[in-house]
């Protein structure tokens, strides 16, 4: 684009004059669409600045290899799901595997949700044909409606409303688990322990488990409990979701009170340029240079190191630690090959990064009834490549980043409980793409958690 430079002045709507791919055109009435927009720039925000300053500092962390970021939650959230106890399973599913890698790797764990906002989605067709008939591709529940009517596919703005109170109302819930005592490392034990008495893999497991309880019983004979120590009774936990549809991003961006000049997108404490809408010149890296949360960048085969750098440049100029997180996805045939020469390149040129692994973008496929899968095996497999180049290369594998969910649907294939292609239409719920269900999540957190405690030269199982 002419007259792109990123050292012209940033607004909070200066990504209105650049580019926006994936952003719905076709509201039938504009004027209603802004109104929406201006009243949720006049509601209350969902997170505040310092929370997202605090996630930053613990990124750089996660940078520096002195902690671990698992970033996980459903593909697409949806007005249907909404329900307290999927958003109840799906913070206890994020505890129990950030248990597993904590104690493995030594490290402590970063936890953020794809939640509380994880509505908008790139597709990849604009539109759908169904018999004959033509319409315009679902987009995410803030968006349109799954529904293949023409109704339903019209984008409709009263969505954003509803999308910001389910929001709300989400965060609200994690807040109190995460401070109200349901985390409690003793709560999380016992919930692990029904895993390894349930799971087909769980004698594998057991004496890992065994070992947490032992340190407890250890701790709590020293006095330490989660009445004397609160860390044990209470977790932090962040939010995060693709900032795609920048309109209502925008509504959410407010200027720091405590620091004039600073900006936030307070939809959510981190939030991240897709892989389809990372255009340097284009208007999801403009918008996301200009505010002060960490930023996550999906990087696929087809992000070319000279590239990687220039968005860099931009998003994080001052190279601050924990503002960036590059999150690979290449697939698990790819990212042997495609991987080293980014990681190399960022290491050359002295950038601070968190490194992470999105195992499931490059990894989907169509199984022969139809439905879209992800088979276990190379989700695991592009984890462990990943872990193995970043070593390689002399930089920290830091962090992973999953769509899954607490649910036990039958979504990607594989796993301890071998989930064959004939049993995807049994509990096939996802509104984008497949995810892990409650058991394939920890069992991959528990094969993670091995592979950094091999690391370490520690020794887990067994
Ligand atoms: C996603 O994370 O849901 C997504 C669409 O990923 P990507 O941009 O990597 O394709
Ligand atoms: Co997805």
């Amino acid at each position: 684009m002419a007259g792109f430079d990123s050292a012209s002045p940033w607004s909070p709507s200066s990504w209105r004059s650049r580019p926006a791919l994936h952003i719905p055109a076709d509201y039938p009435d504009p004027a209603h669409l802004a109104s929406v927009e201006a009243q949720l720039a006049g509601y209350p925000p969902l997170v505040f600045a310092g929370e997202a300053r605090r996630l930053r500092l613990r990124l750089a962390e996660v940078a520096a290899g002195r902690a671990f970021l698992l970033q996980g939650g459903d593909c697409a959230e949806s007005f249907k799901e909404f329900h307290p106890n999927n958003i109840r399973d799906t913070f206890r599913l994020i505890l129990q595997m950030a248990v597993a890698l904590t104690f493995a790797g030594g490290k402590p764990v970063v936890k953020v949700g794809r939640i509380a906002g994880q509505f908008a989605k790139p597709r990849s067709s604009p539109v759908e044909a169904i018999d004959g008939v033509e319409l315009p591709s679902y987009r995410g529940d803030n968006i349109n409606g799954m529904e293949f009517t023409p109704e339903a596919r019209t984008p409709d703005p009263e969505r954003l409303m509803k999308a910001y109170a389910q929001s709300a109302s989400t965060l609200n819930l994690l807040r109190a688990f995460a401070q109200g005592g349901y985390a409690s490392l003793e709560n999380v034990n016992r919930w692990m322990q029904g895993f390894v008495d349930r799971s087909p893999s769980g004698e594998r497991y057991r004496a890992l488990a065994a070992r947490i309880t032992e340190s407890m019983q250890f701790m709590a004979s020293c006095g330490i409990t989660p009445e004397t120590t609160p860390a044990l009774e209470q977790t932090e936990f962040y939010t995060s979701h693709e900032a795609l549809l920048l309109g209502y991003e925008q509504a959410l961006t407010r200027e720091d009170s405590t620091r004039p000049g600073e900006y936030y997108d307070t939809s959510a404490h981190m939030i991240w340029i897709g892989d389809r809408t990372r255009q340097r010149d284009h208007a999801h890296v403009e918008f996301c240079r200009g505010v002060g949360n960490p930023i996550g960048l999906k990087c696929g085969p087809s992000m070319d190191p000279d590239d990687l750098i220039r968005l860099i440049d931009i998003l994080n100029p001052q190279d601050a630690p924990g503002r960036l997180t590059l999150i690979a996805r290449f697939g698990s045939e790819k990212v042997a090959d495609g991987l080293p020469r980014l990681v190399r390149r960022v290491q050359a040129e002295g950038r601070t990064v968190v490194w992470s692994s999105d195992p499931m973008h490059g990894n989907v496929e169509k199984a022969t009834n139809g439905y879209k899968t992800r088979p276990f095996e190379r989700i695991l497999h592009e984890v462990a490549t990943f872990i193995d180049v970043l070593e390689a290369e002399g930089a920290h594998p830091g962090g992973v980043h999953l769509e899954m969910t607490g649910q036990n649907v039958t979504e990607c294939t594989g796993g301890a409980e071998q989930i064959r292609a004939e049993d995807l239409s049994d509990r096939y719920h996802t509104h984008c793409d497949p995810r892990l269900n409650n058991e394939q999540a920890l069992e991959l957190a528990f094969l993670i958690a091995e592979k950094l405690a091999a690391r370490r030269g520690g020794r887990m199982t067994r």
